[in-house]
């Protein structure tokens, strides 16, 4: 049976999901399959990624109350401060939790696929931690307007493999660290850096940021005198960050979930990544779901000036919150996302990633009222971006 926060036996959130795999990446994803439940649930296991999550990512990562955010939005504003794990954003929660698991499996050497490259950063931060090989793909066009981390990744012992086909962003990334994978089957974990690809990453992904959400109950408990919030609000490139923040409110249905999706250039521009708008059931990276497509099904380049939401496809649990009903989507343009960035910075004195700032910018479409709360995920940093800033800083004025 399909729950919202856990998927069939087969990996299926309602029609989406799955493992749609050649078969020659059968035995690698067969053995995780297996395997991840128990290693997830072990004592030690926890007791670890516990250890690590307090320790070295930083956790519990403050819940903000933005007061001039909510003067100006007229309610009640949290900022759930995911920046302020150790390098940057919320990837490194699944990070540390895959190369526990990739050490339980005997792996001795880690890839995975990065966008803006905080995952990427996340994978070799974990890999020097444990002594690990690690190779990361990268879009050749994000390598350009994510230059910072590419050399954060490189100063931590990693190797950045270009990705030169497509659009030269992260789904041209993940085609080449599934390649790696097929060729490498018995050595090599692939840490996936969202809640996308073959089951059971969407599922595994989501419960390693479901971290998020626990605190952010008990936070908001601490502070509002109840565990539930009215709205929680991510931006969502493959999910991953949104997944951890609305796990735990999933079955709560007077919680309302907003998902944020990048419009890039606008809906119809022809230059966008509004897959809930845009996409249609499709397979893409060994998962069924909603992805951008054209008549013939071929997969439509997305785009978005932020490198991590420009994904063509979303998560399967995401495509199934779409289809119920259970979260609303919102599509944010370029300008309006860096327009929040200014007014994040200046008003709360916290500069946000582009990616979280899509988030941000939903404020104002949200209608809360007054006696509101809403917490917005503040998956990541804005250091990476700076470049960018500069580059449209007649836009963010
Ligand atoms: C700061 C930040 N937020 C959000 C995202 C989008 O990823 P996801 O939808 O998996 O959270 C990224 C991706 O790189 C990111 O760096």
């Amino acid at each position: 049976m399909t729950t919202y926060k856990e998927p069939t036996a087969r990996g299926y959130y309602g029609q989406f999901g799955g493992a749609f795999i050649p078969e020659m990446l059968y035995p690698n994803v067969e053995e995780l399959r297996d395997n991840y439940l128990n290693i997830l649930a072990d004592p030690e296991f926890q007791r670890e990624y516990q250890m690590l999550l307090r320790d070295f990512v930083g956790r519990p990562t403050p819940l903000f109350e933005a007061k001039r955010l909510s003067k100006k939005y007229n309610t009640r504003i949290f900022l759930k401060r995911e920046d302020l794990c150790h390098t940057g954003a919320h990837k490194v929660n699944n990070t540390v939790g895959q190369i526990l698991l990739a050490q339980r499996l005997g792996k001795t050497r880690i890839i995975a696929e990065t966008g803006a490259g905080q995952h990427g950063v996340a994978t070799a931060t974990v890999c020097a931690l444990m002594g690990m090989e690690c190779i990361v793909y990268m879009g050749s066009v994000d390598m350009e307007r994510q230059r910072p981390n590419v050399e954060r990744m490189r100063l931590l012992g990693a190797e950045v493999r270009p990705a030169t086909s497509g659009s030269q962003t992260l789904k041209d990334a993940t085609n080449e660290a599934i390649r790696d994978w097929i060729s490498n089957p018995v050595d090599t974990h692939y840490i996936i850096g969202s809640v996308v690809g073959p089951h059971p990453y969407p599922d595994l992904v989501a419960r390693l940021q479901a971290i998020i959400s626990e605190e952010m109950r008990k936070q908001l408990l601490e502070k509002t005198g109840s565990e539930l919030p009215q709205y929680v609000v991510a931006c969502v490139g493959g999910g991953s960050n949104a997944a951890g923040a609305f796990y735990h409110f999933l079955d709560e249905p007077s919680v309302k979930l907003v998902a944020v999706e990048a419009a890039g250039h606008g809906i119809t521009s022809g230059h966008s990544a509004a897959t809930s708008v845009l996409g249609k059931p499709g397979i893409i990276h060994g998962s069924r779901t909603l992805l951008m497509q054209d008549e013939d099904g071929q997969i439509t380049e997305p785009y978005s000036l932020s490198a991590g939401l420009d994904y063509p496809g979303i998560g399967p649990l995401h495509a199934y919150l779409a289809a119920e009903g259970r979260a609303q989507f919102i599509s944010i343009e370029d300008e309006q996302a860096l327009r929040a960035v200014a007014e994040c910075s200046r008003l709360e004195g916290i500069i946000p990633a582009l990616e979280t700032a899509h988030a941000l910018a939903a404020l104002g479409q949200l209608g809360a009222g007054p006696d509101d709360v809403v917490v917005i995920n503040l998956s990541g940093r804005g250091d990476k971006d700076l470049e960018t800033y500069m580059k449209y800083a007649d836009s963010i004025q």
